[in-house]
């Protein structure tokens, strides 16, 4: 594959050299999977869940064969099994001995099969009934079990199926999925309270099913040296200030961390000053300003109000406390309460624990807490 020309990736995976630190997270996912047991990955947007399923597949010992499946825009069961038969098409090639067995498999599913004209990468689709569709996606599984490789299979957007119009998706998955030894599980979802409900409530179906692992922040030393060491490969002068002060604008919250410096290095110059940075992370402002407009005339006063407190404050664990309403003229804690729900349901804001387990507040979108900083307070 082509080396990126930009180090600060802002999509997709490409290797190792590429992607910071997350090794306790690699070597808990190979340790969890090589161990029977299926994986929750979960986080608040944007931390890189996806990025970190990339980069385990990267590092999966030789006996083991990864399949992604991203189903964000799959609607119903359907297109759960053209997704999930098309990802194993892609992630086996058909010259290999496996990858024989496999095609000759999906064929004898009648699939309409196409080539993206892009990638030449191949598709597979499905019409079908529902309960063909089912038997369809439970034999896939009974043929990958039967495999001599080690199988495991991430599916991202997991949230999605709980979309489908078909009923009980998600016990019926997961009755298929706990009989199975050879093939493992890694559930994502950006949805994370969603993902929270499904996996870590009594009530979930798949309760209990996995192990949930959080992904948080990386660690700001390593990212420190993954980006200065970037900077100095490429020939370009950096402070450590700089790099420390692009870290705390983008809270440290990796794609923003990658944006701005992404941002950074495009500008082609060869020494970064104070001067550099900020007309960028100006500009990444400006160029959302529209969308940020149409959220704030989308929110009530008390909303917006709420709202621009906590980009203030930046984290908020007491937001119906009397001294974060009072220094902040918020009104009653019934308002502010109201407020808080509907910014959390319509995530411009979401809550999450600290170590200690108290919870807290913080805007989901870094640019947006930037630009909404900077409106004064009324
Ligand atoms: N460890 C890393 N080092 C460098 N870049 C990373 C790392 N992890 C993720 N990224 C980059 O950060 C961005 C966001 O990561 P990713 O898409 O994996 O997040 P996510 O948690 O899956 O987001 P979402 O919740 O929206 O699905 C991507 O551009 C990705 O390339
Ligand atoms: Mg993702």
């Amino acid at each position: 594959m082509r080396k990126p020309e930009n180090p600060f990736l802002i999509s997709g995976y490409h290797c190792p050299d590429y992607f910071c630190d997350r090794k306790n997270e690699t070597t808990r996912l190979l340790n969890n999977i090589q161990n029977g047991q299926n994986v929750t990955l979960t986080s608040v947007r944007r931390i890189g869940k996806t990025g970190l399923i990339k980069h385990l597949f990267y590092n999966l010992p030789a006996e083991w064969k990864g399949i992604y499946v991203d189903i964000l825009a799959t609607e119903n069961l359907q297109g759960f099994l053209s997704m999930l038969t098309t990802a194993i098409l892609n992630a086996v090639p058909e010259k290999e001995s496996l990858g024989k067995k496999i095609w000759t498999f999906v064929k004898s599913m009648r699939p309409v099969i196409s080539f993206d004209p892009l990638t030449n990468l191949p598709q597979a689709s499905f019409e079908l009934r529902q309960v063909d569709t089912e038997m369809h996606i439970s034999s896939i599984m009974q043929f990958l079990e039967k495999q001599d490789f080690n199988i495991v299979i991430a599916i991202d957007e997991f949230q999605q199926i709980t979309r489908y119009p078909e009923k009980n998706i998600d016990a019926w998955l997961r009755s298929v999925i706990q009989h199975m030894i050879n093939v493992r599980f890694i559930f994502a979802g950006s949805q994370q309270h969603i993902i929270n409900e499904m996996f870590s409530l009594p009530s979930g179906p798949f309760y209990r099913s996995t192990a949930v692992l959080g992904i948080d922040k990386i660690d700001k030393c390593e990212y420190h040296n993954f980006i200065a060491e970037w900077f100095r490969r490429k020939g370009i002068g950096i402070t450590r200030e700089i790099i420390d002060d692009m870290l705390l604008w983008a809270c440290l919250h990796t794609y923003y961390v990658q944006l701005i410096c992404n941002r950074v290095f495009a500008t082609g110059q060869k020494k970064i000053n104070d001067n550099i940075w900020k007309e960028e992370a100006y500009k990444l402002l400006k160029e959302q300003e529209n969308i940020f407009f149409n959220y704030r005339s989308m929110l009530t006063n008390p909303q917006w109000q709420l709202l621009k407190a906590v980009a203030h404050e930046g984290v908020v664990t007491a937001p119906t406390s009397k001294d974060f309403i009072g220094r902040y003229k918020l009104g009653s804690p019934s308002t502010v309460l109201r407020s808080l729900n509907s910014l959390i349901k319509n995530e411009l804001l979401y809550s999450s624990f600290t170590t200690d387990g108290s919870v807290y507040y913080s805007i989901y979108d870094i640019l947006f807490r930037r630009w909404t900083e900077s409106f004064p307070l009324s």
